[in-house]
């Protein structure tokens, strides 16, 4: 299965080795440039975008906003805010039209947006960046899915807003954020045998998507990847888990999928910790050595993240199988149990090794087949294989 991605010379090759074994290879691309026009990436090329923008209205992003357009500056210097908060979105109004452009159809669009509160004029005000960034999508096209609330609970003392115990100036928590999901078009399909067994290959556990398909995700916004602290904390970086999820969910091996917004390369290293091929853009050059100089030690972790999901499958299928008896199919890939058929052939690429092909491009390398399945997440594999599938216990 080879897929040859033109103009973005991403080329992702699934091969099969003299021992009958596949492999995968994947690229990683990374601009330090400006996404409001990314020139590099052909029309209709992108599998999946994942994305978090700067929030407008949150102070730490004001200056960005103003090198972008200096109206922003003068609006907020006049403390008119509402043209702030409207000139800040006009510029990412640009981004998320490249994204319609380079997008497939059938293709999602992920966007992590949180709200603004800020005190204006003794004025408190909530600036709803969600409704803003959903109705310009709608403008644009995109079909509006059904969103993702991730809620960010802290033990901050300040979380509490306002007058504390008197009434009536106290605010309720800002501990959420949103993930936006919009389509572009109509749902994809998948045509060929070969796509359709890749899709089959890609599938993720049944316990999987009934945490995942959730509207509800509860994680911290604290790193959860291993890169670069000092850079992660100046970046407002989403954890690892976020897009890890996201690309999980929505592509397949080898899919490209682009970050216009990549800051510290949170998305870049999800994807490649689950075999898609990544196009990042960010405005800040100063992310590209820190990338650079922990990938090549970060690769060998990677494949962790895999054996976690597997991990935590054995655990579930062990409390299942105690508590309501045998799954009834088998992953023919590891031969563990599994719920459904659709599981059957689900499968995991383990990054092997990395290569800076050219600057701020990196190429990366899997473990063939039977290497991902000599591997042993803490012996649970071989513990697992002694259980017998059997019937259905809704059977
Ligand atoms: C919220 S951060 C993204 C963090 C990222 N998700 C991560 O995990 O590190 C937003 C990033 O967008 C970048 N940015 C802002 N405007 C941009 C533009 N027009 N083009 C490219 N990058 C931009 C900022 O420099 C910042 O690093």
């Amino acid at each position: 299965m080879q897929a040859a991605r033109g103009k973005n010379h991403l080329v992702s090759a699934r091969y099969i080795n003299e021992r009958g074994d596949f492999g995968l290879e994947t690229e990683h691309r990374f601009f330090y440039e400006d996404s409001r026009k990314m020139s590099a990436v052909k029309s209709d090329s992108i599998d999946l975008v994942i994305t978090s923008p700067p929030y407008p209205m949150i102070e730490m992003w004001d200056e960005q906003f103003s090198e972008l357009n200096s109206d922003v500056n003068l609006a907020l210097q006049n403390s008119d805010y509402s043209r702030a908060f409207e000139t800040m979105h006009r510029e990412l109004d640009k981004v998320w039209g490249e994204l319609f452009r380079v997008m497939k159809k059938g293709a999602l669009a992920c966007i992590n947006i949180g709200d603004a509160a800020r005190t204006i004029n003794k004025r408190f005000q909530l600036f709803a960046n969600h409704a803003r960034i959903q109705k310009i999508f709608i403008a644009l096209g995109f079909d509006v899915l059904p969103l993702i609330l991730w809620r960010k609970q802290t033990n901050a003392p300040n979380k509490f807003m306002g007058s504390g115990m008197l009434p009536a100036g106290a605010y309720v928590t800002l501990e959420h954020e949103y993930i936006l999901l919009f389509r572009k078009d109509a749902k994809r399909v998948f045509f060929t045998k070969e796509e359709k067994l890749n899709r089959r290959q890609s599938a993720y556990f049944w316990e999987e998507r009934n945490a995942w398909f959730s509207d509800l995700w509860d994680f911290k916004g604290t790193r959860q990847g291993t890169n670069n602290c000092e850079t992660r904390s100046r970046s407002g970086a989403f954890p690892f888990v976020l897009p890890f999820r996201l690309i999980n969910m929505y592509s397949v091996y080898g899919d490209t999928v682009l970050d216009p917004f990549s800051g510290t390369g949170t998305t870049a290293l999800a994807a490649m910790t689950a075999g898609r091929n990544s196009i990042n853009y960010e405005l800040d050059g100063g992310f590209s050595a820190p990338f650079n100089d922990s990938i090549f030690i970060e690769v060998h972790g990677l494949k962790h993240y895999n054996q976690e999901r597997i991990r935590k499958h054995l655990e579930f299928v062990k409390r299942y199988q105690s508590e309501k008896g045998c799954l009834k199919y088998e992953n023919s890939y590891f031969g563990f149990p599994v719920m459904t058929r659709q599981e059957e052939d689900l499968k995991f690429f383990y990054a092997k090794s990395v290569f800076e092909v050219e600057k701020n491009n990196y190429k990366l390398f899997y473990f063939e087949d039977r290497d991902v399945q000599a591997f042993e997440p803490e012996g649970l594999i071989q513990d697992q294989l002694q259980f017998t599938t059997g019937t259905d216990p809704a059977d």
